[in-house]
C-alpha cells in the first residue's frame, strides 16, 4: 500500500518506544525489591478532583452525552474566560475560546487555519515533539532553531529574526517548555511578537504547562500582549485531565468562524462528557485542591533538581514551570563508559529500574547529552530513584 509522504513525514515518537521497553522490564521486576519508578511519564499522577468525577458521572446518568457546538459548551468557554480573568487578570472574551480534543487537537486546527504547503514555522530545538509534527502534517515546514542554556532553551526575537527567510510564517513556543520546564520572560515574548507580527507572520503559542507555572515572573497568559496571538491551552496538565481529551485554544475574532469550519468537519466536538465534568474544575473547592497539587510539584521540583545536580546530571536552567528536569548526563555516562543519553536511558531502565526519557525525540542539537526526568511522581518514588541512581553511578562496573 502506497503511504502518503505526510505520513512518512511523521517521525516515530520515541518517547512511546521508551515507555514500552519500560513496561515490558517493568513486568519482569515487578515483584522484586526494586520494583520500576517511572520518570518517564509527561502526566501528572493525580487524577481529576471529586467535584470533577462527580460532575462527569452526573452529566451520564443525565443522558447530557450528545454532541455539543463544534466550539465547545457555551458554560465552559465562559468559565474558561473567568479563569484567564481571575487567575491572570487578563480579559478573553468566551466567544474567542474554542474547546478541543485536548491541547492535540486544538494545535492541529491551529495549523490547519493557518499553514500553506511549505511554509516554515520557527520551534526551539529542544521542543516538544508533536508540535514540529503538527506542523508537517499541515504541509508545512518545521525549522527547529537551537537554543542555549542561558537562553532558557527557548527562541529570543534575535534568533527568530536571524532564522525568518521568506518562507517563513510564524513561530510556534510552548512556555512553560516540555522538555525543559522553562519559559520565555515576557519581555522577550513581546519582543518575539513584535518581531513576527512586523513581518506579517503568526505567533502560535502552546501555554499547556502554564497553570503549572512556579514563579510569577513567568507565570503570565501570552494572551496579555496581543489579541492576534493564538494561544492553546488544555485541561490535561494543571487539571489533571489527561485522559478526558479535552482543551481549547484561544484565537483572534475573525478566526473564530474558520476555526469552528474546521473542527465541525474534523471533531465534530470534543468530549461532551468531559465538557460538562470539566465546568466543575473551575469550582472553589478544585480550584484549592489544583493549587495544593501545583504546590506538591514545586516542592518535587525544590528537591529533585539539587539533588539530580549532586549526582553530575546537571540541570542547567532550574525549571520555572511544568514538572520536568532536563538534565546534562554527558559526565555520568562518561563514567559509566556509555555514550549518548539515548544508552544512558536504557542503562538507568536496566541497572536502577529507573524509567527516563533520553533526549532524542525532543530536537537534533544537543538531545544526545540531555535526559528528561519527570517529577509527576511522589516524593518516595523521586527519594528512591536518587538512591539507585547514587548506587548505579558509585559502582560503574556492567
Ligand atoms: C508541550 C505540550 N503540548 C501539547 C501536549 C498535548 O497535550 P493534550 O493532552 O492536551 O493533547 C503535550 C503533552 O504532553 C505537551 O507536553
Amino acid at each position: 500500500m502506497r503511504i502518503s509522504a505526510r505520513a512518512q513525514r511523521i517521525e516515530p515518537f520515541y518517547v512511546m518506544e521508551v515507555a514500552k521497553a519500560a513496561g515490558v522490564l517493568a513486568r519482569e521486576v515487578a515483584h522484586t525489591d526494586r520494583p520500576m519508578i517511572f520518570l518517564n511519564i509527561g502526566e501528572p499522577d493525580f487524577t481529576a478532583p471529586p467535584l470533577v468525577q462527580e460532575a462527569a458521572a452526573r452529566a451520564v446518568r443525565a443522558g447530557a452525552t450528545q454532541y455539543t457546538q463544534a466550539t465547545g459548551l457555551e458554560l465552559l468557554r465562559e468559565r474558561i474566560s473567568g479563569w484567564y480573568a481571575q487567575r491572570f487578570g487578563v480579559d478573553v472574551p468566551a466567544r474567542r475560546i474554542v474547546v478541543t480534543a485536548g491541547a492535540s487537537a486544538a494545535l492541529q486546527l491551529a495549523c490547519l487555519a493557518l499553514i500553506e504547503s511549505g511554509d516554515e514555522i520557527l520551534l526551539p530545538d529542544p521542543s516538544y515533539p508533536c508540535n514540529r509534527h503538527f506542523v508537517s502534517a499541515a504541509d508545512g515546514k518545521a525549522v527547529l532553531v537551537p537554543t542555549t542554556a542561558e537562553e532558557r532553551f527557548q527562541l529570543t526575537a534575535a534568533k527568530v529574526e536571524a532564522a525568518w527567510t521568506d518562507k517563513t510564517r510564524g513561530v510556534l513556543l510552548a512556555s512553560p517548555s516540555n522538555p525543559t520546564g522553562t519559559s520565555i520572560a515576557p519581555d522577550e515574548l513581546r519582543r518575539i511578537h513584535e518581531v513576527v507580527a512586523q513581518r506579517g507572520g503568526i505567533t502560535l503559542i502552546d501555554e499547556i504547562y502554564l497553570g503549572l507555572s512556579h514563579d510569577d515572573a513567568f507565570g503570565q497568559t501570552a494572551l496579555a500582549i496581543d489579541d492576534n496571538i493564538i494561544s492553546i491551552n488544555s485541561f490535561s496538565k494543571y487539571f489533571n485531565m489527561t485522559g478526558w481529551r479535552l482543551g481549547w485554544l484561544v484565537v483572534p475574532e475573525a478566526l473564530v468562524p474558520v476555526v469552528e469550519r474546521l473542527a465541525q468537519n474534523l471533531f465534530i466536538c470534543a468530549s461532551t462528557v468531559s465538557q460538562h465534568a470539566a465546568l466543575a474544575c473551575f469550582e472553589a473547592e478544585s480550584i484549592a485542591e489544583y493549587e495544593r497539587r501545583r504546590a506538591e510539584f514545586k516542592a518535587r521540583r525544590d528537591w529533585f533538581i539539587p539533588q539530580l545536580n549532586a549526582l553530575g546530571l546537571h540541570v542547567p536552567v532550574v525549571p520555572d514551570g511544568a514538572f520536568y528536569a532536563w538534565a546534562d548526563c554527558t559526565a555520568v555516562a562518561q563514567k559509566l563508559g556509555i555514550s549518548g543519553s539515548w544508552d544512558f536511558a536504557f542503562e538507568t531502565m536496566k541497572r536502577a529500574h529507573v524509567a527516563v526519557t533520553p533526549g532524542r525525540d525532543f530536537g537534533t542539537a544537543e538531545t544526545a547529552r540531555f535526559v528528561r526526568f519527570s517529577t509527576a511522581s511522589s516524593m518516595a518514588h523521586l527519594q528512591e530513584s536518587v538512591e539507585r541512581l547514587r548506587a548505579m553511578i558509585a559502582n560503574p562496573v556492567r
